[in-house]
């Protein structure tokens, strides 16, 4: 029987392909980002606790209005924004299915999204499965700042959404409320949609402030906003997210969410409820930053290089080029087999493959899985070109 490719991506996905060569080496996971280290005990009670006290039945399809409530309240806190809980949140499981749901509930065939590359290996697979074109534009490295010459030429009149994704994965840059004033100058007489994938909000360093979409004057009413609890409280097996998005947006996506899944794990949403609704919850930024420093001193004591220290996410992006003139991807399979560290190519963020010599590191990790890492790391020597 001959079934349909609906997307252009080919085999499994790289995360899946270097956690599993990881596996197979006995290599330390430094690739698929997840954290090695226990979630809090408190928030491991909760979910125990939630079960045991009988919430195992269907959630509300928008999800536990409770849950929704702490939300807004959080993000009235942190960010300043009013948010309706009833018609502006759903709860997903996970980012990835909300972004998927968002684009199909705007895509039609024949549309066109603007996606800068490097970029989450989903976004062009969920625009393809959808009947859209992702047209790509590459971020300008080292910073991995935008070209917004490239992007206004981009746009046409089948234009119907942007993604973007701060802080970033993989190479840990971030938005400043000037590039979303530019991105805003680029959309003003379009009916362009936002996609904000907003996952690592809470994970942003050196005094740097997150700025959301959702605080954006001009372009609050034209986005969905797109977040992961997994990346926030180190859960990431959880697979809870939400979306955030005006109300006709959000009725969009509910129609589409229903059917594809309806609701999400009762219990889970009882847990993360009750643990938002308490004062003084960890700084996780403080944590990932500590984390994200001493990855980098310990790399120093290597061949590998930094050109630039990740602003915020899980991830650091090092270039290999004084070890080996290796494809990136070659690299990636080599340093798992032959060193047992496993790392993702950045190639793997772009449509075309494009091989910087880059590799994207996960420090969201105990800080003795980084030492024995580095331990190996330290080990290669520039013989491997
Ligand atoms: C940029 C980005 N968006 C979304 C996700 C997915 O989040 P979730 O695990 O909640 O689906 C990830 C996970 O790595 C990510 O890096």
């Amino acid at each position: 029987m001959l079934l349909p490719h609906k997307h252009s991506a080919e085999g499994t996905t790289i995360f899946t392909i270097m956690s599993a060569l990881a596996q197979q080496h006995n290599a330390i996971n430094l690739s698929q980002g997840f954290p090695d280290f226990p979630i809090g005990t408190e928030l491991a009670s909760l979910l125990g606790e939630a079960a045991a006290q009988g919430y195992n039945q269907y959630a509300p399809m928008a999800g536990l209005p409770q849950l929704r409530q702490q939300i807004a309240t959080d993000f009235q806190k942190r960010y300043g924004v009013t948010i309706n809980p009833d018609t502006e949140i759903t709860i997903t499981p996970g980012a990835t299915y909300a972004i998927y749901t968002a684009f199909t509930s705007i895509l039609e065939a024949g549309d066109e999204v603007i996606v800068l590359e490097p970029a989450y290996d989903s976004y062009i697979p969920n625009i393809e499965t959808n009947g859209a074109r992702a047209i790509t534009i590459s971020l300008k490295a080292p910073a991995f700042s935008v070209d917004w010459d490239e992007v206004q030429k981009a746009i046409s009149l089948r234009t119907k959404a942007i993604i973007i994704n701060t802080p970033h994965n993989p190479t840990g840059a971030v938005w400043t409320k000037e590039d979303w004033d530019k991105l805003a100058d680029l959309v003003r007489d379009t009916n362009i949609i936002i996609l904000s994938d907003e996952v690592y909000e809470q994970l942003i360093y050196d005094g740097l402030q997150h700025y959301s979409v959702l605080q954006h004057p001009e372009l609050r009413h034209r986005s969905f906003a797109l977040y992961s609890f997994g990346k926030v409280f180190h859960n990431t097996g959880w697979k809870i997210g939400y979306c955030i998005a005006p109300p006709e947006f959000t009725t969009a996506f509910r129609r589409i969410h229903q059917f594809l899944c309806f609701s999400v794990n009762t219990p889970a949403q009882y847990a993360l409820a009750t643990y938002l609704s308490q004062p003084g919850l960890p700084v996780v930024s403080k944590m990932m930053q500590q984390k994200r420093d001493h990855f980098i001193d310990m790399l120093s004591a290597t061949q590998f290089t930094i050109h630039q220290p990740a602003s915020g996410s899980y991830f650091q992006t090092v270039s290999y080029e004084q070890i080996s003139d290796m494809p990136d991807m070659e690299f990636a399979q080599w340093l798992t087999r032959e060193h047992g560290v496993a790392t993702i190519p950045i190639s793997a963020f772009y449509r075309n493959k494009k091989d910087d010599k880059l590799i994207r590191f996960c420090f969201a990790k105990k800080e003795e899985t980084i030492k024995l890492a580095m331990d190996r790391l330290s080990a290669i020597t520039v013989t491997a070109k």
